[in-house]
């Protein structure tokens, strides 16, 4: 995909003094009290501004934070805990009097060449959810060079995400949202044989388009989870008492005869591990595939499907990786998963994950620097595995034009 990266204009030196505008996704989880939880998103956003900084440029970053009531301000809805993290996490060097944050900023912004200043929440701003053109406008008037870095938000059509980058002087993908690009296509477009797609999670329903969209494209697929059982009861396996949904029965039959169509396979659990009930302190049972009890809950795969999971990884040439295999949160039930992560980290394919219970898997089970990408984005990257062009793949791509 061609469109024009911000490392490449710094480089050129064709950022020095020019007023650069970063859309960021700094939308992370607070606790109750407004404490930030997990931060993420804000360390990949640091270096696209650290890259402006270094450039000279005097550079604004804006980003959302949950789904506020445009124009109707709230302190929780506040970037305020952002910009404290953001300046932690920049230091004196970056940020010497801390991240200042600028609210009503719409109609004009002061920053300096070597400055930074953070936008507040851009959801607040009228007009920003639909788009709106007036709008979209004022903030191309701010800047000399729009930078899209906002992976988790490029399956959004909005004001700050999409409107901005139609009429923005130049509009370019920062570091984040280009090493997303890069690997997305790496693993989708042109990937290394055979392409191995794992999707777990608990309902077929939910991700049938995604099923549908990689039944097409890769060698094996891999279910899991929820989505596992309704597979085993589309092959006629009895399933007990475990989650499933039986009306998606025939979309689950459509996919392996999609897949067994085109020589490819969907391969079903032999061996699952089962409990009567979903806690911490359930006694797990394993068993064949063929012997699950009318009570019993199917809560992983057994140690002979995921022996026969991790050859299939073993010789991939990409794998992608969205949700998990079974109740990993749980150690009795988290074989399954913790053989597929460590399948994964010992591979030499080139691998992409994505999605919250993804990421939470990879760090439970310690993967993080043997995954090939791990991508920022909840929906965005769901909607890439459903085959979609996103907006901001899409008006970049536009603009690169000219
Ligand atoms: C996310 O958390 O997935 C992104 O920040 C997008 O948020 P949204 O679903 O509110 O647009």
């Amino acid at each position: 995909m061609n469109f024009i990266r911000f490392q490449t204009l710094c480089e050129q030196g064709k950022a020095k003094g020019q007023r650069v505008f970063i859309r960021a996704d700094l939308n992370v989880p607070q606790d109750d009290s407004g404490a930030i939880t997990e931060d993420t998103r804000i360390r990949a956003s640091l270096p696209c501004i650290r890259m402006a900084l270094d450039a000279g440029a005097a550079v604004m970053v804006t980003s959302h934070l949950g789904r506020p009531v445009e124009g109707e301000f709230k302190p929780e809805d506040s970037l305020a805990p952002v910009a404290q993290r953001m300046a932690e996490l920049l230091g004196p060097k970056y940020a010497p009097k801390g991240v200042p944050l600028l609210a009503n900023w719409v109609d004009g912004v002061t920053v300096a060449p070597g400055q930074l200043v953070l936008l507040e929440n851009c959801r607040l701003n009228k007009g920003e959810k639909k788009n709106n053109e007036e709008l979209s406008r004022k903030m191309a008037a701010l800047c000399d060079i729009f930078v899209h870095d906002a992976f988790g938000t490029a399956h959004r059509a909005e004001a700050s995400t999409y409107g901005i980058a139609q009429y923005a002087k130049t509009a370019c993908a920062g570091p984040l949202l280009a090493a997303e690009m890069d690997a997305i296509s790496t693993a989708l477009s042109n990937p290394k044989r055979p392409l191995v797609a794992i999707v777990g999670g608990s309902k077929v329903s939910s991700k049938l388009s995604i099923l549908k969209t990689l039944a097409s494209r890769v060698d094996q697929l891999i279910v899991g989870g929820g989505i596992a059982n309704t597979f085993l009861l589309a092959a006629g396996k009895r399933i007990g008492d475990s989650l499933a949904e039986p009306e998606m029965v025939r979309e689950a039959q459509q996919v392996m005869d999609l897949m067994r169509e085109r020589g490819a396979e969907v391969p079903l659990p032999v061996d699952v591990v089962v409990a009567d009930e979903v806690s911490s302190l359930a006694r797990a049972n394993r068993v064949s595939a063929d012997q699950v009890g009318p009570h019993d809950r199917i809560l992983d795969i057994g140690p002979k499907s995921a022996a026969q999971l991790a050859e299939i990884i073993a010789h991939a040439g990409t794998i992608v990786w969205n949700g998990p295999l079974g109740v990993f949160e749980y150690d009795q039930f988290a074989g399954g998963t913790k053989m597929l992560a460590s399948a994964i980290a010992h591979s030499d394919a080139f691998s992409i994950a994505g999605g919250g219970d993804t990421l939470a898997a990879i760090a439970k089970f310690q993967i993080t620097d043997q995954v090939g990408y791990i991508s920022t984005g909840g929906g965005a990257f769901l909607e890439v595995l459903e085959g979609k062009t996103l907006p901001a793949f899409e008006i970049l791509a536009r603009r690169a034009q000219g």
